[in-house]
């Protein structure tokens, strides 16, 4: 397969893996079944985005609000996650990934954060890509703790009230290290965000593709990616300006 003109590659991509439950229900399998097939999914995508020279991958693993699913799928889930991290840990580390993550990861299990904490602090000086799993993450609650960051600068005499602008707030969100983000994949035929990178997304492409979660593999990113460089960002302007932009740009 072609690899995509390097040029216009999305610095960003965020993907929301959907549609598990369903590709298991569909084989008469139990729902587990899809997040352990939807774990190879995740071996493959994020491969190819690090041969395809993509900064930073960001991954909806896990949201907020999926806490509140069934016991027994959570506990499952957390220990998928947990062999993901001892499984994944070895090429992570030899392909120069900076694994970080977004959301409230004091709330994982011990199981879980020990691994996930040890490879995020044996990759931190990784420069290879950034992958940055969302895990026990919500769009809502990032912009929440990013304004009670700010209030307390404020109220501690560090920032002033009119300092708090899009800079400012954009540099407390969790996020702060990650480039722009480009592009929001969401596969299973759903079109929403449910609560993902909210403040982010106000001006990525979204792409929403039928396939399966388990069944999303380097070829359907490599048609995310296409569908991407022939969108036209115009980022408020007319068609016209941002082809003269293209020309001399600013
Ligand atoms: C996505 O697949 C994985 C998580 C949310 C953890 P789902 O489990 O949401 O699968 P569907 O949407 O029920 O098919
Ligand atoms: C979003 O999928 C969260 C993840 C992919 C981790 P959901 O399946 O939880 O979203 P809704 O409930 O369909 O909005
Ligand atoms: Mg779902």
């Amino acid at each position: 397969m072609q690899a995509p003109p390097e040029e216009d590659l999305p610095r960003h991509v965020a993907i929301i893996m959907d549609g598990n439950g369903r590709w298991a229900k569909r084989r008469g399998l139990p729902r587990i079944e899809g997040h352990r097939k939807g774990a190879d999914s995740v071996r493959d995508v994020t491969r190819a985005s690090r041969e395809l020279g993509i900064q930073a991958l960001t991954l909806y693993a896990f949201s907020s609000q999926n806490w509140d699913r069934p016991l027994e799928e959570v506990r499952m889930l957390m220990a998928l996650l947990r062999d993901y991290l001892v499984d994944e840990r070895a090429e992570i580390l030899d392909n120069g990934i900076r694994l970080t993550t977004i959301g409230n990861i004091d709330r994982l299990p011990d199981f879980v954060r020990e691994p996930l904490n040890a490879l995020k602090d044996d990759s931190a000086n990784n420069r290879g890509m950034t992958l940055c799993l969302a895990l026990s993450y919500g769009g809502r609650e990032a912009i929440v703790d990013a304004t009670r960051n700010l209030v307390e600068q404020v109220m501690a005499g560090e920032i002033r009230t009119q300092d708090v602008n899009e800079l400012s707030f954009a540099e407390a969100l969790c996020t702060a290290t990650l480039p722009p983000l480009d592009l929001v994949v969401r596969t299973s035929g759903e079109q929403r965000l449910s609560n993902f990178l909210l403040w982010e997304a106000a001006y990525a492409e979204l792409y929403f593709t039928d396939t399966m979660w388990p069944d999303f593999k380097r070829a359907d990113l490599m048609d995310a990616i296409a569908a991407y460089q022939n969108r036209e960002r115009r980022f408020g302007l007319t068609s016209d300006q941002v082809k003269l932009r293209a020309i001399a740009p600013k």
